[in-house]
This record gives structure tokens, C-alpha cells and sequence, in this order.
């Protein structure tokens, strides 16, 4: 019987500081209903000075441990996503290795796939179980965006829709007799890379940072949200269809979506283009605002821990980000 890969647990973090769409009323020209009726985000998370990106990926992380019953040195590979890390090198790997407590070096690795970073995560760490050469990895998502982004009335358009969070999970081998991850796809379309992006600093520059660089626009996130939203939603659709078709599977046979978390909109789409009821999802954009990676582990969980996906349930993971890349996992958990 070959090796395959089971969700064993997850855990997640969001910081204490509730930022309320009312809140940003005061730093920029918006309005509680343009945020909601635009994105359906009411709320969402910031971080308090000394919480991290790395502090939150590790109370995930020592949640999905602890819900496991496990201990750090149960796990052989970490891999880990965020934009904005606590250092500009190392990764955040590294730090949660070391804050985790393992006493022995388990190799970590630094992702940056943005908002679909979990969705390649996962694939990733199917393919190195089932390839036998690791047994049981630990991924988490965690992201710190309050603190990078355009508070003025310029930077609405994107500082309205992120918060900050994290969310972890611990997969492991199984028998093909259980529970599994079926399958993953996962693409990208570089040639929108500047279609959402932060450009500076830059390895372009001489000096990379110099004093001028505070005052540049450049070093907050820019975007394109009418073509980042029509590509978000025609990609996901198309990548849940590959990926459900070269299963023998179609839309219907799904128990439960687990989607990105960038826009209420772009979700009740995609799932009407589908045919997937409503009920068959969860949301926490309306309390979390998009976390980027850790909105699917986040949103996983929540569904969960609420008993609105059981063992057993056939699942799908779709998300689309900045790239553009985006994929799917289909799993039954
Ligand atoms: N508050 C109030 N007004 C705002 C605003 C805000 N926070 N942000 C933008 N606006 C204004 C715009 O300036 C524009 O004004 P104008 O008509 O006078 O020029 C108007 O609202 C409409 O903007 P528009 O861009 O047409 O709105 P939209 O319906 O496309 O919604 C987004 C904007 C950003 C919510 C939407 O495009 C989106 O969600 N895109 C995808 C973003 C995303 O998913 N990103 C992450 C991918 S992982």
C-alpha cells in the first residue's frame, strides 16, 4: 500500500486588536458601507507592538501541536509562507524551528507564493510524504500586514481588505485506505506580476535603501482590483474544474469549499459558477479581512472546530493571489 497524506490537525492566531471599518473611517476618506457592500469585510485583526509574524505563526503552530497531541520533535519538515516576515533573511522557517523547541535540526523552508501560498504549500507537502522521504510536516501561514500598509485615502483601495492572522496545520503518512489528499494544481501567470505588487525596496536600486525611499509610493502594495478580481474569479473556477475532472469528479460531489479569503464577491461567484450551494462554504473575511496565506488554514479550522466539515467530508482548497498563481488541493479529511 503506498504512502498518502492526512490532515492530522490545525490551529490558528489572530492578534487581539479588533480594527473595525469605522476605525479606518479616521485615517482615510472611506466608509463602513463602501467596505462592506465592496468586500464584506467588517472587521478585521492588527497586530500590537511585539507580536510578529513569527509569534503568531507560532501560536498556530502550537495549536495544531497541542490539538495533535504532539510535541515539536514529532515533526520532520516545516514549511512555511508570509509577505512580510520579521527579517528580511533568514525566513520566518528558521525562527519558528527555533521557538517551537526541537531539539534536533528538522529542515525548514521559506515560501513566497502570496495568497496562494497554502494551497502550494500543501501540495508540496503531499508530494513529499508520498514520496516517503518526510512523515509528518508542519505548515503554517502567518502574516503581519497593519504594519506595511498606505493608511492615507491613496492606499484605500488595498488597505481596507488585509488583516493580519495566522494558520497552521499538521499533515501526515496514512495508508490509501484512509482518509487522504487526493490531488493538487497549482499554476502561474508572471506576466501580471506588477498587477499587485510591492516594487521597493529593490534590488535595482544604488543604494537599495537610501533616505529618500520613505517618501517613495512604491514601497506600499499597488493594485489593479478590477483585473485582479476577473482574473480571480475565472482562474479558480477553471483550476477547481482540471483539478475535479482529472479526479473523475464534478462540483456537486463536493461536501465543502474552503476559499481564499480576499472578497465575499469573487467567492459567491465562483460557487454560483459552479453550482455549489452557499452553505457549502465558510467565511472569516468579515471578522479577519484576507490574512493572504493563512486565510485558508484559518477558515479551515474555524469550519471545524463549528462541525461544518466532518472526517470523512470531500473537500476542496482554491485560492488566487498576487503573480498571478492560484491552485486547488482536493482532500477527503
Ligand atoms: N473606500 C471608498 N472608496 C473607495 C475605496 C475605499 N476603501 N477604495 C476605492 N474606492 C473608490 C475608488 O477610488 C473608485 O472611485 P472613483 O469611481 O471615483 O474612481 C470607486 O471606489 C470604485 O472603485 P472600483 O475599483 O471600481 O471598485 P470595485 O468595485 O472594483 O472594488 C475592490 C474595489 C478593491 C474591492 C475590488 O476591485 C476587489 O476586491 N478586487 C480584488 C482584490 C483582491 O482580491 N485582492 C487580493 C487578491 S489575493
Amino acid at each position: 500500500m503506498g504512502a498518502r497524506t492526512r490532515i492530522v490537525s490545525t490551529g490558528m492566531f489572530v492578534p487581539r486588536r479588533i480594527v473595525t471599518n469605522k476605525e479606518l473611517e479616521s485615517y482615510m476618506d472611506t466608509s463602513d458601507e463602501w467596505i462592506q457592500q465592496r468586500s464584506g469585510i467588517k472587521e478585521r485583526r492588527w497586530v500590537s507592538p511585539g507580536e510578529t509574524t513569527c509569534s503568531m505563526a507560532v501560536a498556530a503552530a502550537r495549536q495544531a501541536l497541542e490539538r495533535a497531541n504532539l510535541k515539536a520533535d514529532d515533526i520532520d519538515m516545516i514549511v512555511f509562507g508570509a509577505l512580510i516576515t520579521d527579517y528580511l533573511f533568514p525566513g520566518t522557517g528558521v525562527l519558528l524551528q527555533r521557538e517551537l523547541g526541537f531539539s534536533k535540526p528538522v529542515p525548514a523552508l521559506d515560501i513566497r507564493n502570496q495568497c496562494s501560498g497554502f494551497v502550494y504549500a500543501l501540495s508540496l507537502a503531499d508530494a513529499w510524504v508520498r514520496s516517503g522521504q518526510y512523515k509528518r510536516i508542519l505548515i503554517v501561514g502567518s502574516e503581519v500586514h497593519s504594519t506595511s500598509l498606505d493608511l492615507t485615502t491613496r492606499g484605500r483601495d488595498v488597505s481596507v481588505l488585509f488583516g493580519d492572522g495566522a494558520g497552521a496545520m499538521i499533515v501526515e503518512a496514512c495508508d490509501e485506505n484512509s482518509p487522504h489528499i487526493f490531488d493538487s494544481c497549482l499554476h502561474s501567470e508572471g506576466k501580471f506580476a506588477e498587477v499587485l505588487t510591492v516594487t521597493k525596496p529593490s534590488s535595482n536600486d544604488f543604494p537599495r535603501i537610501s533616505d529618500k525611499l520613505s517618501l517613495d509610493t512604491a514601497i506600499y502594495p499597488h493594485m489593479d482590483g478590477k483585473l485582479v478580481f476577473k482574473n480571480a474569479v475565472t482562474r479558480m473556477c477553471q483550476v477547481l474544474i482540471e483539478l475535479l475532472g482529472r479526479n473523475n469528479m464534478k462540483p456537486s460531489d463536493l461536501n465543502f469549499v474552503v476559499a481564499h479569503q480576499a472578497n465575499m464577491r469573487i467567492n459567491q461567484m465562483v460557487l454560483s459558477e459552479l453550482g455549489i450551494p452557499f452553505e457549502k462554504t465558510h467565511h472569516t473575511l468579515d471578522r479577519y479581512g484576507n490574512t493572504t496565506m493563512a486565510t485558508i488554514p484559518i477558515t479551515f479550522d474555524e469550519a471545524v472546530q463549528l462541525g461544518k466539515i466532518k472526517r470523512g467530508d470531500l473537500v476542496a482548497f482554491v485560492a488566487f493571489g498576487a503573480g498571478f498563481t492560484w491552485g486547488a488541493n482536493l482532500l477527503r479529511f
